[in-house]
């Protein structure tokens, strides 16, 4: 298959330049002015973006967690993720008890066959951090092509300090990069305690028993770990401000401290824990929403370099049959997770670019080149020939407003309902296949289920400053 995209503005992480893009097979072949191929399809992006696909390097396919399953599995996450021009993610995979990591690739390598409908990879999650699940750090790193590792600080199966530095000497030794999920486990455990003595177990109290200072702490520890391992490590959903200065001050320190935030960090408050009934439940995720000061904070970080990367944390559970399943009366009983992988290149878009809060360039890095970067996808993340055909064809002018019904995530809410938005996907391509489209009043699904690979990923490169 071939295609040609003619007269629209490419955009990479550092410009933007009118341009056609040629593109055949898997690849894009040549890029430049009136360009005289014989393609079997010919697009007019006259007016539009011509974007490479964004890259959620964050998301919990059929999730396991507090007695429920987070709802999409790979055929519908990738579908919803192609309609909202995200061609490729980066799933997790939760190690279970007594599993190697190699074991737990395969398990998940099982649920994405035939399923997915773009490109995915694995991060494995270490929860049983065995001598031996820390000796192959290094497969997992240079043969498995899985080289980040997420490890939890906080839940049940968090791991303690000791167990994170034999973790980071493993990671700098093999060209890992450990992923932290950072929360004071000791901090919400008493915070729960004295908010059940006083019967306050709405979901509003999940915000109250995790405050900021939680999330800073765990954060300043963890760059403690790194400063004496002389290492790198990467903070998953960032959320407060004042764990945004930690990393700051370590970073000007000159220690090696990636970070990634949320649209949802970005967008919504604290205040959503208000909304009538149990609709807070909703938004019951953790790290919690904060204030507007946080979200303020944490665009500075964007544009300052201090984040690089935007993800979702997409962990899609119901409202209905999930959320209000055993948490009704207990926000600690709530399953925590929010959908999110359909909405986060035109909320981006619409709320950061459009809104002057950042650039389109720099969209266009915290989405794709810089997450592909970071993760080892050399393939991926740029519109540059002999990379990926993963792109998208935007219209920054096209409106759509967001309803759960126009979406395709298996999920029964979005918590972005009603919000209007402003640009989005005309076309997706994932290695040169058409996946998505818009049509009429939103994007639809127009590939195959099954057309998606695992990628396997280079080692982290230690000698790229962080
Ligand atoms: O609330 C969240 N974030 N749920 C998903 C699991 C995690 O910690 O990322
Ligand atoms: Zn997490
Ligand atoms: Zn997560």
């Amino acid at each position: 298959m071939s295609v040609l995209i003619k007269g629209g503005q490419v955009v990479t992480s550092s410009n933007r330049y009118q341009a056609d893009v040629y593109v055949e097979g898997d690849k894009i072949k040549a890029i430049g002015t009136d360009l005289d191929y014989q393609a079997e399809e010919v697009v007019d992006a006259s007016g539009k973006y011509v974007l490479p696909g964004a890259i959620d390097p964050h998301t919990h396919i059929l999730l396991p967690f507090m007695g429920a399953h987070a709802k999409d599995d790979y055929e519908t996450g990738t579908i919803a993720a192609a309609c909202g021009g995200v061609t490729s993610i980066i799933d997790f995979d939760v190690q279970q008890k007594g599993e190697s990591l190699l074991d737990a690739l395969n398990r998940k390598k099982e649920l994405a066959r035939d399923k997915v409908a773009v490109d995915y990879s694995l991060h494995p999650a270490i929860t049983d951090p065995r001598a031996d699940v820390i000796a192959e750090v290094e497969k997992a790193a240079r043969e498995y092509g899985t080289p980040s590792f997420k490890i939890f600080m906080v839940y049940d199966f968090r791991v303690d300090d000791a167990t994170m530095i034999k973790l980071l000497q493993a990671t700098k030794k093999h060209g890992g990069l450990v992923q932290v999920h950072a929360e004071n486990f000791y901090i919400i455990q008493y915070l729960n305690e004295v908010l059940e003595s006083q019967g306050k177990l709405s979901p509003y109290h999940h915000a109250l028993s995790r405050p900021n200072i939680a999330e800073q702490e765990a954060v300043s520890r963890a760059t403690k770990m790194v400063e004496l391992t002389d290492s790198r490590i990467y903070i998953v959903h960032l959320s407060s401000k004042e764990a945004l200065w930690t990393i700051k001050e370590a970073r000007d320190r000159g220690l090696n401290i990636l970070a990634e935030t949320c649209p949802q960090y970005l967008l919504l408050n604290e205040d959503r824990y208000q909304e009538p009934g149990f609709n807070g439940a909703k938004y019951v995720m953790s790290p919690p929403l904060r204030t507007e000061e946080s979200s303020l904070a944490l665009w500075e970080g964007l544009r300052g370099g201090d984040v690089q990367v935007v993800a979702t944390d997409h962990c899609p559970f119901d409202f209905k049959g999930n959320k209000d399943m055993f948490g009704q009366n207990d926000y600690k009983k709530i399953p925590n997770g929010a959908p999110g992988v359909e909405t986060l290149l035109m909320l981006m878009h619409s709320e950061g670019v459009k809104k002057g809060r950042l650039s389109l360039e720099k969209m266009v890095d915290f989405l794709s080149t810089s997450t592909a970067r970071i993760f080892g996808m050399k393939d991926k993340g740029e519109i540059a020939a002999g990379k990926d055909a993963d792109i998208v064809v935007f219209d920054p002018g096209q409106k759509f407003t967001i309803t759960k019904d126009r979406l395709h995530m298996n999920v029964d809410y979005t918590p972005y309902e009603g919000l209007e938005v402003t640009g989005m996907p005309s076309l997706v391509y994932s290695r040169g296949k058409k996946v998505a489209k818009w049509q009429d009043d939103r994007v639809e699904f127009v590939g195959r289920p099954g057309n998606g690979r695992f990628v396997k990923r280079e080692p982290f490169d230690y000698t790229d400053p962080a």
